[in-house]
C-alpha cells in the first residue's frame, strides 16, 4: 500500500488529507535534508561496527543514502506531504531503494533524537557562517574607520551636539557591538557542539549503541547527558536567535544613523548609488533602501525570538510535536540575519563621507564648552564653579550670534580672571580631541591603536571560524 505510514502499524483507519497537510513538515525541513543524510550515514556505521546491524546491511544502507544525498543535491528526490517530514521522507526512499533491509536504519533512534541532531549540524553551520559574516563586516567596518582617521564630527546625547569626537571612534563603537556579538555566538556555539543522537524517544536505548563513535564522526566533542533533556531541549536555538536579535539591533541603529546622516540636513554621508533606489515619481529621489529594509527585517527576527520563547514555556518533558514549530522561526532568522550581514559590508565599503559638512557641524555650536570648563579646573577653580562661569559664557555667545570660537582672552576675562593668553587655544576641535587620552577615550593615537587591535582580532576570528569549519566538515 503506497500511502502506508512508517508508525501505520496500531492504526486502521486512514490519516484524513487535510490532518497531512496541517501536521507535515516536509515544506519546510527539508533543508535539514543534508544533515539529515550526514547524521543517518554516522548512525548506521555505527550500527554495523557494534554489530547490532550486519555490516553488509550498513554498507548497502550507507551507500544508498549517498546516492539519496546526490538525489538531493540534484532536487530529484521527491517530497511529498504524505511523507510527513524529511526524515520520514529520506526513510521511505532508502526502502523504495533497498528494500526492507533500508528499515534497518531506524534500529537504535528516534525521530525525536533524529530531529535534535540534524537541528544541531545545520545550526553550528550556521553559527560559523554567522560569525564568518560578522567578521567580513566588521573588518568593513574597521577598514571604513581606518580611512577615514582624520575627519572629525559632533558626537551627540540627545541628539544634541555634545563633544566632538572622531569619525573612527564613532565607528569602532559599533566594532565594540560587533565584537560581543561574536563572542556571544561563540558561547552558544560551544552549547551546540553536543552529539543529541543516542537519546532515542527520551529514555535512551536498549541497543549497545557508541555514541561517541558518532559524535566524532559528526566532529563533536562530546556527547549529550540527559536523554530526556536532549529530545526537548531548544536552548540552544534561542540563545542563538537571541544572539541573532542583538545583531540585528546592533546592525539597525547602524542603519537609523546613515539613514539620518544622508538626509540633506545632515549630508555627512553618501551611500553609492549601488546600495540605493529611486522613486517611482519622484525624479530627485535617492533613498537609503538597504539601511531601511534592514531596520525594518530587525522586528521579525525579534518575532522570531519571541516565538520561540512562548513555544516552550510549559512545555512538559521530553519531546511534544509543538517543537515542530521551531524550524521556521530558526530558519528564517538565519536567512535573515546572514541576508543582512552579506549587504551590509559592501555597503559600508561603498560609504563617502562628507569631512567638510562633519567638521562645520562640530565647529557650529558650543562642542568645546566642556574644554573651556576644563581649562578653569586646571586653574584651580572646582568644576562646578567652571562649568557655571562657562554657561554664562555660552549664553553670552548665544545671544550675541557669536561662537565660542571668535572669543579672545580679553572676552573670556570678562566672565574670570582665571583665563589666561592660553585659553582660547582650548576651544579647538583638534585640541579637545587630542585632550581625551584616556583608555577607551577619542584621542586620535588611541583610536589608532584601537583600530590595529581590531584588525588583528578580527584576523584571530576569521582564522578561528575557518580552522572550526574544517574540524566540523572533515569526513
Ligand atoms: N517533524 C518533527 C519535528 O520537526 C520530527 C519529530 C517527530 N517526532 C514525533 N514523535 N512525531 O519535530
Amino acid at each position: 500500500m503506497k500511502n502506508k505510514k512508517p508508525w501505520g502499524g496500531r492504526f486502521s483507519g486512514a490519516t484524513s488529507a487535510l490532518v497531512e497537510q496541517f501536521t507535515e513538515s516536509i515544506s519546510f525541513d527539508r533543508a535539514l535534508a543534508p544533515y539529515d543524510i550526514r547524521a543517518s550515514i554516522a548512525h548506521c556505521r555505527m550500527l554495523g561496527r557494534q554489530g547490532i546491524i550486519a555490516q553488509r546491511d550498513a554498507r548497502r544502507i550507507e551507500r544508498a543514502l549517498r546516492e539519496i544525498g546526490r538525489e538531493i543535491e540534484a532536487g530529484t528526490l521527491a517530497m511529498e506531504a504524505r511523507c510527513e517530514d524529511i526524515h520520514m521522507c529520506i526513510e521511505a526512499r532508502l526502502i523504495e531503494k533497498i528494500g526492507p533491509v533500508g528499515g534497518k536504519l531506524h534500529t537504535a533512534r528516534s525521530r525525536n533524537d533524529q530531529v535534535a541532531t540534524d537541528v544541531s549540524l545545520y545550526l553550528r553551520d550556521a553559527i560559523l557562517n554567522t560569525r564568518g559574516l560578522l567578521v567580513e563586516l566588521d573588518r568593513a567596518l574597521v577598514e571604513l574607520a581606518a580611512r577615514n582617521m582624520d575627519a572629525v564630527l559632533p558626537g551627540f546625547t540627545h541628539m544634541q551636539h555634545a563633544q566632538p569626537v572622531l569619525l573612527a571612534h564613532h565607528l569602532l563603537a559599533y566594532h565594540e557591538m560587533f565584537a560581543r556579538d561574536c563572542e556571544r555566538l561563540e558561547s552558544c556555539y560551544r552549547r551546540v557542539n553536543r552529539l543529541p543522537l543516542g537519546a532515542g524517544a527520551l529514555a535512551g536505548t536498549p541497543y549497545p549503541v557508541d555514541r561517541r563513535f558518532v559524535a566524532a564522526q559528526l566532529g563533536y566533542p562530546a556527547v549529550s547527558a540527559n536523554s530526556m533533556d536532549t529530545v526537548s531541549d531548544r536552548d540552544h536555538l534561542i540563545e542563538f536567535s537571541s544572539a541573532a536579535a542583538l545583531i540585528m539591533m546592533h546592525l539597525s541603529r547602524l542603519c537609523e544613523e546613515l539613514i539620518l546622516w544622508s538626509t540633506p540636513e545632515f549630508a555627512f554621508v553618501e551611500i553609492a548609488d549601488a546600495f540605493c533606489t529611486g522613486s517611482s515619481i519622484m525624479p530627485q529621489k535617492k533613498n537609503p533602501d538597504v539601511p531601511e529594509i534592514v531596520r525594518g527585517k530587525t522586528g521579525r527576527v525579534y518575532g522570531n525570538l519571541m516565538a520561540l520563547l512562548t513555544l516552550m514555556k510549559a512545555l512538559p518533558l521530553a519531546y511534544n510535536r509543538d517543537l515542530q514549530e521551531d524550524k521556521e522561526r530558526l530558519f528564517d532568522t538565519v536567512t535573515t540575519v546572514q541576508g543582512c550581514l552579506r549587504v551590509f559590508a559592501p555597503m559600508l565599503g561603498s560609504l563617502r563621507f562628507n569631512r567638510e559638512a562633519m567638521r562645520a557641524a562640530a565647529a557650529g555650536g558650543f562642542l568645546t564648552a566642556t574644554d573651556l570648563a576644563d581649562y578653569l579646573v586646571r586653574q584651580g577653580m572646582p568644576f562646578r564653579s567652571a562649568h557655571e562661569v562657562v554657561g554664562r559664557i555660552v549664553a553670552h555667545c548665544e545671544r550675541a550670534g557669536t561662537s565660542l570660537f571668535e572669543l579672545d582672552q580679553r572676552a573670556l576675562q570678562k566672565f574670570s580672571p582665571a583665563f589666561g593668553a592660553d585659553a582660547p587655544a582650548c576651544l579647538s576641535i583638534e585640541a579637545s580631541v587630542a585632550s581625551r587620552r584616556c583608555e577607551g577615550g577619542t584621542a586620535p593615537a588611541r583610536v589608532r591603536a584601537a583600530v590595529r587591535a581590531a584588525l588583528k582580532q578580527l584576523e584571530r576570528r576569521r582564522q578561528s571560524v575557518e580552522r572550526e569549519l574544517i574540524k566540523i566538515n572533515a569526513p
